[in-house]
């Protein structure tokens, strides 16, 4: 990179090769396995807890790591004897249970390609992102089965096998296999057979601008980012009691709500409700929580149940708390600071980077509204950009932009869990990459002190309670209504989710319209797309703007309905 370069963090060439060796590996010189290093390698603290799981009603119970290491062995087993092979890819739409930790686990140690489904999707994402992924294996309840998975069986041409778990001695639906059962029958030894740190481990998907998700593939070497950010972000010890709250569907909930803190060798708290925040605050008192990983949202709805609640429970064991997925304002940092009274860490990092790459760390000062530094092995810099963000070429290269000035935000390639493909889509892969560096879609700005400020996404993507939206998935299912002509998605400000999905829509000629046709339309959203994606308003409108090329101007539908200037229509004309 030649120009005013401002690079927030040098890279240290050692830094990864030392925390490579912080990793034990297979045995014999056999690579680097996920799951030998989240399970295997704790043999001498078997006897510790690895998870604590309380489900919706509130019954607790336990798994150690000699536990988990035997049933994730009987996984293994399970999918090597239903002639599952390495690198075939295992989708999992479960609730936040250990089997669902068991499951990814086994997979990992049989070399399969594990992609998680956020368990209130609709049939339709299920769909899509099974198709795409050509799931060969899924496991899932047999309740969730029957209303999500069957009506969309006959279009899974590569799904061959579907493992079920029976909650409540239900009949076992046709064309599944009985987990419990087949696990019973199955070995509870394993050998994990030799894994090069570049096999595919994990395959999550996220959403694009233009609809359709795309798969972002993660390899095993991912663990020595995961290990490594357990210990400088979180600090993080064995015996150490870890929660995350995210959903395993999501990359954090995997990343760090099933590897990471199993690598140093935590105790992991798993919680199959919602957020509560009586509940929470219970938790957080019995269970000793030593780092709470959570959202914005999350502090937000906290905040909103009181101070007062907070200061009912014991929370003494409790040492840092962490937050990511999207701005941490500086009212809920300074709320959450002197509520609980110890180090409120924002961190910043996408499904892409697999793993944390800035962050605030305790010990260093926090400033409100800053994403912390870059860590250690992590090279940050931001890019001169136009207004788009899209990198200005100077000499056919990019530049780092002046302190203070907002470009794209932008990581040198190479740390251990970055993505190493959308899958299917390699020249969407080449894009984000430009002279060796990672483009992240994202604007920032750093300070003189090489702090990162948030400033947005470069594109129109929703962010909603933490989960990333992409506008066109929305109107895809809405256009699929009887009555609706064309459809247009825009996320407005909400002070508790950060964004709500809001969509207008044109009717087709003679469409009844009224609320009652809004209401159609809202439940048929719903049961395609799942509570957490469909729009929480819908509008009846005329028209949807969209430029020369049909494409629809999200940007003006928001500044309409933000009451925000429209600006010069031609800066709105999308890529051709
Ligand atoms: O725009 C950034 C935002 O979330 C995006 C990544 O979303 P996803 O791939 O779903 O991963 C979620 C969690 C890792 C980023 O491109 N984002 C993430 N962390 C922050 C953030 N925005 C502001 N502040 C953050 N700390």
């Amino acid at each position: 990179m030649s120009g005013p370069t401002v690079i927030a963090s040098p890279r240290d060439e050692r830094f990864w090769a030392d925390a490579r060796a912080e990793l034990e590996g297979l045995p014999h010189g056999g690579g680097l396995n996920i799951a030998h290093e989240a399970v295997d390698r704790h043999r001498a603290d078997a006897d510790a807890t690895a998870i604590v799981a309380i489900d919706r009603q509130g019954r607790r119970t336990t798994l150690t790591y000699a536990e988990l290491r035997r049933a994730t062995n009987r996984f293994a087993n399970l999918l090597e004897s239903l002639g599952a092979r390495a690198s075939d890819t295992m989708f999992v739409l479960l609730p936040r249970r250990p089997e669902l930790h068991v499951c990814v686990l086994g997979a990992m140690k049989a070399r399969l390609v594990v992609s998680p489904l956020f368990p209130a999707f609709g049939p339709e994402p299920i769909r899509q992102r099974m198709a795409l992924g050509h799931g060969r294996v899924l496991v899932t309840t047999a309740s969730l089965y029957e209303r999500r998975v069957a009506p969309i069986r006959a279009s899974l041409t590569h799904l061959e096998r579907v493992l079920v778990i029976r909650e409540h001695d239900e009949e076992l639906p046709a064309g599944t296999i009985d987990l419990s059962a087949a696990l019973s029958r199955s070995s509870d030894r394993y050998e994990i057979a030799a894994t090069r740190p570049s096999d595919p481990a994990l395959l999550h998907f996220t959403s694009g601008t233009t609809g359709t998700p795309k798969g972002a593939l993660h390899v095993h070497e991912a663990v020595v980012a995961h290990h490594s950010t357990a210990t400088t972000v979180f600090g993080l010890q064995s015996g150490d009691v870890f929660w995350c709250t995210a959903d395993p569907g999501w990359v954090t909930g995997m990343s760090y709500g099933v590897l990471a803190p199993l690598t140093v060798g935590a105790t992991l708290v798993v919680d199959e409700a919602d957020l509560d925040a009586d509940r929470w605050y219970g938790i957080l008192e019995r269970e000793h929580v030593n780092v709470l990983y959570t959202a914005p949202t999350a502090l937000r709805m906290l905040r909103k149940a009181g101070g007062d609640v907070a200061s009912s429970h014991d929370l003494g064991a409790l040492r840092t708390i962490a937050s990511v997925g999207e701005p941490l304002d500086p009212a809920t940092l300074a709320w959450a600071t002197s509520t609980f009274r110890v180090p409120v860490l924002d961190t910043w990092w996408q499904t892409e980077t697999g793993g944390i790459m800035i962050a605030n760390r305790a010990g260093v000062e926090v400033r409100p509204g800053s994403m912390g530094t870059p860590l250690p092995g992590i090279e940050v810099a931001v890019l001169d950009s136009d207004d788009r963000g899209v990198p200005r070429q100077h000499d056919g290269h990019p530049v780092a932009a002046a302190v203070g000035e907002t470009g794209q935000l932008a990581l040198r390639a190479g740390w251990p869990s970055m993505f190493r493909a959308y899958l299917g889509e390699p020249e969407r892969y080449a894009r984000c990459f430009a002279d060796g560096w990672y483009l992240t879609g994202d604007l920032a700005r750093l300070d003189a002190d090489g702090y990162v400020w948030f400033v947005g996404r470069c594109d129109d993507v929703i962010k909603s309670a933490g989960h990333l939206i992409g506008p066109n998935e929305v109107e895809s299912v809405l256009l699929q209504h009887a009555d609706v002509a064309e459809a247009g998605v825009i996320g407005v400000p909400d002070p508790v989710a950060g964004e709500i999905v809001k969509a207008f829509v044109v009717l087709r000629a003679g469409a009844p319209g009224g609320e009652r046709t809004t209401r159609s339309i809202l439940a048929h959203a719903r049961r395609q797309l799942g509570a957490a994606i469909a729009p929480r308003e819908i509008v009846i409108t005329t028209t949807i703007p969209k430029t020369k090329s049909g494409k629809i101007l999200r940007r003006l539908l928001r500044a309409r309905e933000l009451g925000l200037p429209e600006g010069d229509l031609s800066t709105l004309e999308p890529e051709v």
